[in-house]
């Protein structure tokens, strides 16, 4: 009975302790009030708000959860003045805040720390600066609007690494500087599907990480810092889900990708930027595509023909395009196109080739009436690969690619070319064997026949089979590849043979190595013709 009665009352005890208790919790959570009352004061008390009642949980624009903690401020569009309490990341079960397109000013706060804050929403203010933690410990982040911002320069922190969960991330006009990091790629965020840093001091090229990203809209256009976005975009082919790719007025150059693999391109502007080369069929013929901007750029070959779905924005005379209208260029203006592009179709050449008529004083380029005669590339920067197209320029008859980063090997369709009397490669990164040119045996038995010396050139990874003096007739074709390897894997360091640069000893010279021209008779039976370079057995003769 005793032991009932003190049950009772335990009972009654618990009842009344837990209802004071529950009234405690219909009180906004203590530390978040203080947090609340601090940021009314620090935004002047602003009247319109509704902000009036003691509990900041009855607060217009803010919304709490069952236990009275604040988990929305939704205070966008109120005409706001003044600042943000530092300690705002004491809201430790905020969920989304939204300040944006007010007048607040000074500096953001660190939300170091806020795990439940999915939405942050800041644009279009006056805040003028964000620290470098902002972003840390932001695990549930989905959504962050930053623009409009005159923030002091900042660049994408590493404490956004911590945000893995974004699918948005808007910092237009944000003075952002720096590159766009790598780890906003697809590994780290796979989530990211609209990215946009438009008109900021952004600089570097496109992430090699936004490889098989899920971005359906980028928005990088408009940087304003000296060096701009720039680079190949050949990323975005690998960017399948896009929608929307706004590059214009940066410093992109070279030329388009395949757009075959983005089924759900809508928007394209590349507009103001240095692309070069042809538009490709890969984008005219997307069916999703509704705008394109393609206006002031180095862009080469004939003008495309988008479908009537498309608006284009595409100047005339604003590209290098060869004809005003849509219609096939010259064979001629394909030819060198195709040449050019093995090379990624340089800058230097879209920059001058303009029209349907190379003759026209092309840069690099010498005719006899309509016929090429001489290409001359020499020291133009050049990479990429020496085309086989050459082989078709059939008036061709001196081809100078010399002082270039020109890798791969010399095709064998130059050995076609009737007319050529002298290919210069020398000083590239060419490998390989020098092919076997029909008449080559006239200048490379000619060192044979007259014992001419050859010249040793100072150059680094070099092979040099250069004559002091090519022939006396012009039948032959003068081969001149210093600087490249070719072959260069075949050599035998036990071959070496130091040598003087003025020495009168007869020099063949590969890689690190030089070779007396003694050896070279010695292993090649005096130049016999078997071993002629580009046949094979000198430099099989030479590892023996
Ligand atoms: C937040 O800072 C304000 C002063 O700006 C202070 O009054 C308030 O007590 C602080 N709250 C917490 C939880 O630190
Ligand atoms: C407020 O946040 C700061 C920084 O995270 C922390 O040091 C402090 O302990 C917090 N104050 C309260 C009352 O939780
Ligand atoms: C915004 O605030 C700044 C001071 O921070 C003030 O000079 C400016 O007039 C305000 N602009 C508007 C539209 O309220
Ligand atoms: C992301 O941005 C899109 C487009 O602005 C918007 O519709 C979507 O609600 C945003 N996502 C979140 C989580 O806010
Ligand atoms: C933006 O950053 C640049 C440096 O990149 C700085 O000179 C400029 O003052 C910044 N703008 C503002 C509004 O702080
Ligand atoms: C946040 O990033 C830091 C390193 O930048 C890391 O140590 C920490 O574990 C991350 N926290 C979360 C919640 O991902
Ligand atoms: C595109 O993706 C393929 C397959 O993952 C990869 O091999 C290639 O390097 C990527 N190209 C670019 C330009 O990212
Ligand atoms: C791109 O072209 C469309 C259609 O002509 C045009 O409406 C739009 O303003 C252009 N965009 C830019 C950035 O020029
Ligand atoms: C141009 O080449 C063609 C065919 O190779 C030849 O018939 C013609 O005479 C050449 N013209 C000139 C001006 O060399
Ligand atoms: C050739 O490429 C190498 C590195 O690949 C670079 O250091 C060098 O400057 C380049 N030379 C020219 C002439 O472009
Ligand atoms: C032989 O070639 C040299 C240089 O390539 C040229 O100057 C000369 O005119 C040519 N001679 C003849 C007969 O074609
Ligand atoms: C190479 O020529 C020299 C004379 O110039 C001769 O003595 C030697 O036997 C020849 N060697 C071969 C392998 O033909």
């Amino acid at each position: 009975m005793k032991t009932h009665l003190g049950f009772k009352l335990l009972a009654i005890f618990l009842a009344g302790f837990s209802s004071i208790f529950t009234f405690g919790e219909s009180q906004t959570n203590p530390i978040d009030a203080s947090v609340m009352l601090a940021l009314k004061r620090s935004l002047n008390q602003p009247e319109d708000l509704g902000w009036s009642d003691p509990e900041p949980c009855n607060w217009m624009h803010v919304v709490c959860s069952e236990d009275k903690r604040v988990t929305r401020i939704q205070i966008g569009h109120q005409n706001l003045q003044g600042t943000i309490p530092l300690n705002l990341s004491n809201l430790t079960e905020l969920e989304r805040l939204e300040l944006q397109w007010n007048n607040i000013s000074g500096p953001l706060p660190s939300l170091n720390g806020l795990s439940s804050l999915q939405v942050l929403m800041l644009s279009n203010n006056q805040f003028s600066s964000i620290p470098i933690d902002f972003f840390t410990g932001m695990s549930s982040l989905q959504s962050v609007e930053i623009d409009n911002n005159p923030f002091s320069a900042w660049q994408i922190p590493e404490s956004l690494r911590n945000a893995s969960t974004l699918q948005n991330f808007s910092a237009n006009s944000a003075n952002l500087s720096g590159k766009i990091p790598e780890f906003l790629g697809p590994d780290e965020f796979p989530g990211l599907i609209n990215l946009h840093l438009a008109f900021n001091n952004l600089e570097g090229e496109l992430p090699s990480s936004f490889s098989g990203s899920q971005i359906e809209s980028l928005w990088v256009n408009g940087q304003k810092s000296d060096a701009k976005l720039s680079g190949r975009i050949d990323v975005i082919q690998n960017m399948t889900f896009l929608k929307e790719v706004w590059l214009h007025s940066n410093a992109f150059l070279g030329p388009l990708p395949d757009f075959s693999g983005l089924k759900g391109l809508e928007s394209l502007s590349l507009r103001d930027n240095s692309f070069t080369g042809p538009v490709p069929m890969s984008l005219v013929n997307l069916g999703s595509l509704r705008v394109v901007n393609l206006t002031n750029n180095l862009l080469q070959g004939p003008m495309p023909k988008f479908s009537n779905l498309v608006a284009v924005d595409m100047t005339k005379d604003t590209n290098s395009l060869c004809l005003p209208e849509p219609g096939d260029c010259d064979p001629s203006v394909n030819l060198l196109l195709s040449i050019a592009k093995s090379m990624d179709y340089p800058t230097k050449f879209a920059e001058n080739w303009k029209g349907n008529d190379p003759c026209a004083d092309w840069f690099g380029i010498t005719c006899n009436g309509v016929n090429i005669t001489i290409v001359n590339f020499q020291k133009m920067g050049l990479t990429g690969m020496i085309s086989p197209k050459f082989g078709s320029i059939k008036s061709l008859q001196r081809l100078v690619l010399a002082d270039n980063n020109l890798t791969g090997t010399i095709p064998e369709e130059l050995t076609t070319l009737p007319a050529l009397t002298e290919l210069d490669v020398s000083n590239n990164q060419l490998y390989g064997k020098v092919p076997a040119f029909k008449n080559n045996c006239h200048s490379f038995c000619m060192y044979k026949s007259k014992q001419k010396r050859f010249s040793r050139v100072q150059s680094p990874n070099a092979m040099v089979i250069h004559p002091r003096h090519s022939g006396s007739h012009n039948e032959s074709v003068k081969i001149t590849v210093a600087g490249s390897s070719v072959n260069v894997g075949a050599v035998s360091e036990t071959r070496t043979i130091p040598s003087s640069e003025n020495s009168d000893i007869q020099m063949v010279e590969a890689g690190n190595m030089v070779i007396s021209i003694q050896v070279l008779k010695s292993v090649t039976n005096n130049f016999s013709e078997e071993n002629i370079l580009g046949q094979g057995r000198l430099w099989d003769g030479l590892q023996r």
